[in-house]
């Protein structure tokens, strides 16, 4: 148990990091790499589902497990969402909503892999 939650927190760890410098070099007008962005956006939203799968299984209290399970569902919806939300000079807001979750979300795996060890 404990070494695969390693390996995710690692998998999440790096994975996000890539895919902030990727949404970093979307955001300066360069949309060549929106399609590895995405799969890397994908790959932590899996990550936070089997987190939180695992969160239950070790028998945690449930609310991080359902935070990272509620996570993983506002990543992608958020991360589409928000070529259509708020259109304009406001469109700002939305992508640092976006840039926040797609942090917070790694730091969700983070919090939980580290209960999920401790637990074990
Ligand atoms: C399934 C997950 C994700 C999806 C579907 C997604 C989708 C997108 C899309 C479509 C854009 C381009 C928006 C535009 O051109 O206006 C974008 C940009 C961006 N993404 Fe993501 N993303 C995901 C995960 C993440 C994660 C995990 C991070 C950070 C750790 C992140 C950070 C960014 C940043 C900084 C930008 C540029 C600013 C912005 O447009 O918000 N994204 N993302």
């Amino acid at each position: 148990m404990k070494s695969i939650v390693s390996a995710l927190r690692w998998i999440a760890r790096l994975d996000g990091l890539a895919a902030l410098i990727l949404g970093v070099i979307l955001w300066t007008g360069n949309g060549s790499y929106l399609k590895l962005h995405i799969m890397l956006g994908f790959i932590l939203t899996l990550v936070l589902l089997l987190a939180g799968l695992m969160g239950f299984f070790a028998r945690l209290k449930p609310v991080l497990p359902l935070v990272a399970i509620l996570w993983a569902v506002s990543l992608p919806y958020i991360g589409f969402a928000q070529l259509k939300l708020m259109p304009g000079s406001s469109h700002i807001a939305i992508q640092v909503v976006h840039l926040l979750i797609g942090l917070c979300g790694i730091g969700v795996v983070e919090a939980l892999g580290a209960k999920i060890a401790r637990q074990a």
